[in-house]
């Protein structure tokens, strides 16, 4: 049997508080055995806790009893080891860890648990299969650099809360089991036992818990928010996550920006030490996606796109002429002084990245020391080759990429080539945080398939006063007022000024095609409540989990968060989804017609 904990095992310090002022010292430390060494007459053990790794001496002076249970002790034992604490020998000094220049010398040594042999082994920046490492988490979790993930997210976290609270903020809690309402993603459903046959959504975000709040007169709400949004899962999303959520009365969206520029400031100076400029820059989506191709542009280079549709659009190249004859635009970014820098078979690869969105190809131009070559010059006269080569600025050293097609095609393939070739060409700095407000997006969106327009944002955005002219004749070309916070190509997070006008409000239910009866079945709650005196308001939500990969560098979300999903939305050390028995199912009334493969992966 394990040994137990009594009164008298209190520990007085995690390891890596210690250095060498701590010699002399008696203390009592926990922790797990990172590795034991045998060397005859002399045991070290090196101990483990949160905060890093000490080493534990075991030699002639130890006691007999002592030395003999060192001798048993394996990795990821879990331990209590007490001792003084004493300077290492000469030459024995470890310069790669903080406590290197000291050692326990252990007087008392307890056993609480064995440990069997982990199925990987608990180091720093582990290349073990994520899979294996997902499937004991919590062993992959007492990894040093997923520990440090975990408590910078807490730190971050903890900025936050005292942040917005300085700021009269409060704190409110709003329900996970709510009405299915979608705003964008699918919903997950959570059945009803007492109400058979009705189900429960968890929430997609406190949007309009939120809303109400401002109507209750609370007037700034903040919350560390849990989300929930049955989406397909990428490296920077998960099905649930969490927001930092926030909603304040009588204010504009420059208020809510100004606001939330000191908080990331702050978060920014306290966590990293980096002091962010202020004010952050702002485009409005139109700039961005015209310089960009991205309505989150990472500003870190450059590599603009510039529209050559004006130099092209009676060429005899059917491919440019086309596009721009349906409506599109063939555009191009100039990497200058890097022509040498893509062989053949780099634009093949460069040409397959572009299909990935979509693109029908990929039209180059470079010039090698004066020596042109391209894969479409030879389709164009002499006058436009020269007027692409003027429009573009095209001078010895310089790699030019182009495409053609309709304009959403155009912006998402250079949009993500710009940032492929920055990261090939190593231009990328981690260290450097570029912040930028994109403000003005469009209020609607058509979708081509359903033949019909959906809030870009969500429902409750209020329009640009001086677009509401439109909502009749070209409700397309409505701007909105929101605004998303992107921070090196990463959207953190966005909000937007809400309708508080019950006219506008029912008109905007109206363009998203929803009849006045559909708007009161799904939203008749908040249509109510709105007859009781709203005040104006806006607000936004960040996304903690990406907020939090950001600060710290990391391109995986679950990297900061303790216990994600795979890909297909299973977690793969509890193994959920699972199959809930028979009689919860009946219970709820439930029963599983299709048979799904639940087993996850
Ligand atoms: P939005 O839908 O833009 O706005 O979400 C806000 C932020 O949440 C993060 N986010 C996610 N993070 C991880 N996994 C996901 N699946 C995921 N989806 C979104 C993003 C995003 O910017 N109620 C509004 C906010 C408001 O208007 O106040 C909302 O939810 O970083
Ligand atoms: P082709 O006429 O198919 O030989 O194409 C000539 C060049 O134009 C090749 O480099 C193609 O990759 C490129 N290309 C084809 N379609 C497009 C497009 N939609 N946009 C840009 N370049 C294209």
């Amino acid at each position: 049997m394990g040994a137990q904990l009594t009164k008298n095992d209190k520990r007085t310090c995690y390891v890596a508080e210690l250095s060498a002022k701590d010699v002399g010292k008696h203390v009592c430390l926990m922790g797990w055995v990172q590795r034991q060494r045998d060397l005859g007459g002399l045991i070290f053990v090196d101990l483990r806790d949160r905060s890093g790794i000490i080493q534990l001496a075991f030699d002639d002076n130890t006691d007999r009893g002592i030395f003999d249970t060192a001798f048993t002790l394996r990795s990821e034992y879990s331990i209590c080891a007490k001792g003084i604490v004493r300077h290492r020998g000469e030459g024995a000094v470890n310069k790669n860890i903080p406590t290197g220049e000291i050692e326990i010398a252990v007087d008392e040594l307890k056993v609480f648990s064995t440990a069997q042999t982990p199925p990987f082994e608990i180091v720093e920046n582990s290349d073990v299969k994520p899979e294996l490492r997902l499937k004991h988490r919590y062993l992959d979790l007492r990894r040093p650099d997923l520990t440090r993930n975990i408590i910078a997210r807490s730190q971050i976290v903890k900025i936050a809360r005292d942040y917005y609270a300085e700021n009269n903020f409060i704190d409110i809690e709003t329900p996970c089991l709510i009405k299915p309402t979608p705003e964008g993603a699918r919903d997950y459903l959570v059945p009803s036992r007492v109400h058979q046959g009705k189900f429960y959504a968890l929430p997609q975000s406190p949007q309009l818990y939120k809303q109400l709040l401002m109507l209750s007169g609370f007037d700034r709400y903040f919350q560390i928010a849990r989300c929930f949004r049955d989406e397909d899962l990428r490296a920077d999303r998960q099905p649930e996550f969490t927001q930092i959520d926030l909603e304040m009365s009588y204010v504009t969206e420059d208020d809510v920006m100004e606001l939330n520029e000191k908080f990331l400031v702050r978060l920014f100076k306290e966590f990293k030490g980096i002091e962010l400029p202020t004010p952050f820059t702002r485009m409005t989506w139109h700039e961005a996606m015209n310089r960009f191709g991205s309505d989150k542009p990472d500003l870190r280079f450059g590599f603009e796109l510039q529209d050559i549709s004006d130099v092209l659009k009676d060429c005899g190249f059917k491919v440019f002429a086309g596009a721009i004859e349906n409506g599109g635009s063939v555009r191009a970014i100039n990497i200058k002084g890097a022509a040498d820098k893509f062989s053949r078979k780099d634009i093949d690869a460069l040409t397959n990245f572009v299909k990935s969105y979509k693109a029908k190809g990929l039209a180059w131009y470079k010039n090698v020391n004066g020596e042109v070559s391209s894969s479409y010059a030879k389709f164009l006269t002499d006058d436009e080759n020269a007027a692409v080569v003027a429009k573009l600025c095209i001078e010895a050293g310089d790699i030019v990429f182009i495409v053609a097609d309709k304009n959403k095609v155009v912006f998402d393939s250079l949009g993500a080539l710009r940032c492929e070739i920055a990261k090939r060409l190593g231009l990328i700095n981690p260290n450097e945080y570029k912040m930028l407000w994109v403000t003005e997006f469009p209020l609607l969106e058509y979708d081509e398939e359903d033949g019909r327009f959906y809030a870009m944002h969500h429902p409750f955005t209020m329009p640009m006063e001086e677009d509401l002219q439109y909502i009749e004749s070209d409700p397309g070309k409505i701007r909105a007022k929101a605004y998303d916070i992107v921070i090196n190509g990463t959207e953190a997070g966005g909000g937007s000024v809400r309708i508080h006008d019950a006219e506008i409000q029912s008109k905007m239910f109206d363009l998203l095609g929803m009849t006045h009866e559909e708007a009161n079945e799904k939203f008749g709650f908040l249509l109510e409540a709105f007859q009781y005196g709203v005040p104006p308001h806006a607000g936004m939500a960040y996304g903690l989990d990406r907020l939090v990969m950001l600060i710290l560098g990391l391109d995986d979300i679950r990297d900061v968060i303790a216990f994600p999903k795979v890909q297909n939305a299973s977690e793969l050390m509890s193994r959920c989804p699972s199959i809930p028995d028979e009689k919860a199912l009946a219970e709820l009334g439930i029963a599983v017609v299709s048979e799904e493969e639940s087993d996850a992966e």
